[in-house]
């Protein structure tokens, strides 16, 4: 990232993407604007969480998939007959050592009191927020969770909230985060337009995803056209495309939310995640009809 808003990438080193739980939203690790600041130093200890490393822990997961209502069939291993546990048992620690305060959801939704927290990206976002909505219903069970819209659609956006707690977190579907416009020749990939902004603005924290559509192609592709300024072309080169629009994102966060006190995350890259190996549901098979996000 260019530019001094400082978001800095969060390696979410997701081995299995589509069946991480606890592990997930705990490596959402602290990003302020303008600073590096070690994400633990308001409890008193210095912790660099961004180079560490997933450890076994048989305290974890930090919740059981099968009694939250919020994880959907793409993401639900357990459900689906996925017959090993151990992945769910991973627990980021920081090198070197130290000791981040351990995840405690009723503190987080008191502190989040009065708060908007948007993930916007594609199936890495969804399962992040999936994972922390889990985690804090896990800490408060009988808090009353408003899920809108009510059919559980996410496209464009989905969101719930708890109520008592006036905690509202949203997940809004962006695959490559820069605009796609159908025009008269197709639609578009615009790698210079961030006009869907608009909507994550409000938000006390966003967290951002993007990467793993960029390299799709042929049926896979949701666009007919890449366009950069005035120029449109059929393909081009997938990483430059990336970069490009990572820019037109940092630009737009310079832009709106520097001056906030919003927070802002961009989260590591989500490898493939229908593969299948593990039992985890694959296209085509046990996931027929839902569609990879
Ligand atoms: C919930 O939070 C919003 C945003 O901060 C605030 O405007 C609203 O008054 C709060 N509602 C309650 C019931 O506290």
């Amino acid at each position: 990232m260019r530019r001094r808003t400082v978001i800095a990438a969060t390696i979410v080193a997701l081995l299995l993407v589509a069946c991480t739980a606890a592990a997930a939203a705990a490596a959402l690790t602290i990003s302020k604007k303008n600073q590096h600041r070690p994400a633990s130093e308001s409890s008193g200890g210095s912790c660099d969480m961004f180079a560490g490393a997933w450890l076994a822990d048989e305290s974890y997961p930090l919740y059981d998939s099968a009694s939250c209502p919020f994880v959907r069939g793409e993401f639900d291993c357990r459900r689906f007959s996925r017959p090993d546990k151990q992945y769910l048992k991973y627990r980021w620690q920081p090198s070197p050592p130290c000791s981040p305060p351990r995840f405690d959801g009723l503190a987080l939704l008191r502190m989040w009191g009065g708060k908007k927290v948007m993930f916007v990206g594609d199936s890495l976002a969804l399962n992040q927020y999936e994972s922390l909505l889990c985690m804090l219903h896990a800490a408060a069970p009988d808090a009353r969770a408003t899920v809108s819209p009510r059919s559980g659609r996410i496209d464009p956006a989905t969101t719930v909230t708890f109520d008592e707690y006036n905690v509202t977190l949203v997940y809004y579907l962006s695959h490559y985060l820069v605009d796609i416009v159908s025009e008269k020749a197709g639609r578009v990939l615009k790698l210079d337009k961030i006009d869907e902004g608009r909507n994550w603005l409000g938000a006390d924290v966003l967290v951002f995803d993007s990467w793993h559509w960029w390299p799709r192609s042929g049926k896979d592709q949701p666009w007919d056209y890449i366009q950069e300024g005035s120029q449109v072309a059929k393909d081009m080169d997938r990483t430059a495309a990336f970069t490009k629009a990572l820019n037109t994102w940092a630009g737009w966060v310079d832009a709106n939310l520097v001056q906030t006190s919003a927070k802002v995350f961009f989260q590591g890259i989500s490898p493939s995640h229908y593969r299948g190996k593990n039992g985890a549901p694959r296209r085509g098979s046990r996931a027929r009809g839902r569609r990879s996000r």
